[in-house]
């Protein structure tokens, strides 16, 4: 069946939430896909930063396979071996003592932070404009973007919403009615925008000196995507509360919130559950991921491909800048042509983002290959002189 009976089909079942699809997509492998019409494109958006180690990579289909095997889902009244030891990895990477709580997705690990910060006594969350939390009605809350506020409200109150990357504007909205500050490290859906330098650091100060938790979001930025564990780490900080997704499981659904020192025991029995959080066939899917970016040395690997990236895209004239860290490469453009260039991109062979009107954003498989990264360059330059011709 062809990708224009597919397409008609989707939209004769399937709710219109996100509009037509692209293409329908029918296989893939490493860093590609194929669609229903048998064209071949180099994935450079990897199911939106998930497919962490590209497709059907031999350590996640095994560590899936065998875990059914062995024993698949059991509920949330008793515990799994990948379950435990999964959560005290990620204690690990974050290097310091706490609790984690596993969910299914990015907004339910934002979902289960925010109830964290309730259990403080206080209600007053600050935001940044340009934020993307997800879509459930508490992580919407706390999503800056009208259009996707507005069909919704009212919305959990008492959010107050400062300019991203001001540490002045942070600095003024803290107080000691603050429960938590929330950020993300580098602004994925806003087109991959980076704060100054010391922005977290000073994040750090304001919050501590109010008793405030410091609440990382890292579903788009953690597991690797950068070039490190966790996006906050370069900065040298520890933040209360760090919520993952994306990549953690390298496309098997799992995110965790992980609660960093007495954070961790801000939520009781009762206060929260889901029945498929911490699936034991998720968590096995996660600690193949982890273990495949340690044994392959994929954090060097990162930086190495995105500097390449970057370099080769920098100069284009239609570029005004690159920007992010790792494989998390954000495309500035001179001029609001982003949704061009992802068109021009698909009919070439290469699937990208247009975050914004003017940004273009790529989240390629953590083990995009040297060959494939120039190639990548070459078709997207192409491209670029395309559009701007
Ligand atoms: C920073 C950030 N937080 C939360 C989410 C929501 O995650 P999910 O789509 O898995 O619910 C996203 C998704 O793009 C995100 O980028």
């Amino acid at each position: 069946m062809s990708t224009a009976e597919w397409t008609s089909r989707y939209q004769g079942a399937v709710m219109n939430t996100f509009g037509p699809p692209q293409t329908v997509l029918v296989r893939g492998e490493g860093s590609h896909v194929w669609d229903a019409d048998g064209r071949k494109y180099l994935d450079l958006l990897a199911g939106i930063a998930v497919n962490a180690l590209g497709h059907g990579h031999p350590a996640i289909i095994e560590a899936v396979t065998r875990q059914l095997a062995i024993l698949g889902h059991t509920s949330n009244f008793f515990a799994t071996e990948p379950q435990i030891t999964l959560a005290e990895k990620l204690l690990q990477l974050v290097g310091h003592d706490g609790r984690v709580f596993f969910t299914n997705s990015g907004t339910e690990a934002n979902e289960a932070a925010f109830k964290i910060t309730r259990r403080t006594g206080r209600t007053r969350i600050v935001v940044a404009e340009g934020s993307f939390h997800g879509r459930t009605m508490g992580a919407l809350a706390l999503t800056s973007k009208e259009a996707y506020r507005a069909p919704f409200e009212p919305l959990p109150g008492d959010v107050t919403w400062v300019p991203y990357g001001d540490a002045a504007a942070l600095e003024a909205a803290v107080d000691d009615t603050v429960a938590a500050v929330l950020i993300e490290p580098i602004q994925g859906e806003a087109g991959v925008v980076v704060p100054p330098d010391g922005y977290l650091r000073h994040a750090r100060e304001v919050t501590t000196r109010h008793g405030a938790l410091l609440w990382l979001d890292e579903v788009q930025t953690g597991m690797g995507r950068t070039g490190a564990w966790f996006a906050y780490a370069e900065s040298g900080i520890v933040p209360d509360v760090v919520t993952l997704a994306k990549g953690l499981g390298g496309g098997i659904p799992i995110g965790a919130c992980i609660a960093i020192g007495d954070a961790g025991t801000l939520l009781q029995p009762g206060n929260h559950g889901t029945t498929f959080g911490g699936n034991a066939v998720a968590t096995a899917a996660a600690l193949a991921v982890i273990a495949t970016i340690e044994r392959d040395a994929l954090l060097e690997h990162v930086v190495t491909i995105g500097d390449q990236l970057r370099r080769g895209l920098d100069d284009h004239p239609l570029v005004a800048e690159t920007t992010g860290r790792g494989l998390l490469v954000g495309v500035v453009l001179h001029e609001p042509l982003a949704a061009q260039v992802q068109k021009a991109a698909m009919a070439a062979g290469l699937i990208l983002n247009n975050a914004t009107p003017d940004r273009l954003r790529l989240a390629p498989p953590l083990v995009l290959t040297e060959d494939e990264a120039a190639e990548a360059v070459a078709v997207l330059r192409g491209v670029l002189d395309e559009v701007s011709a």
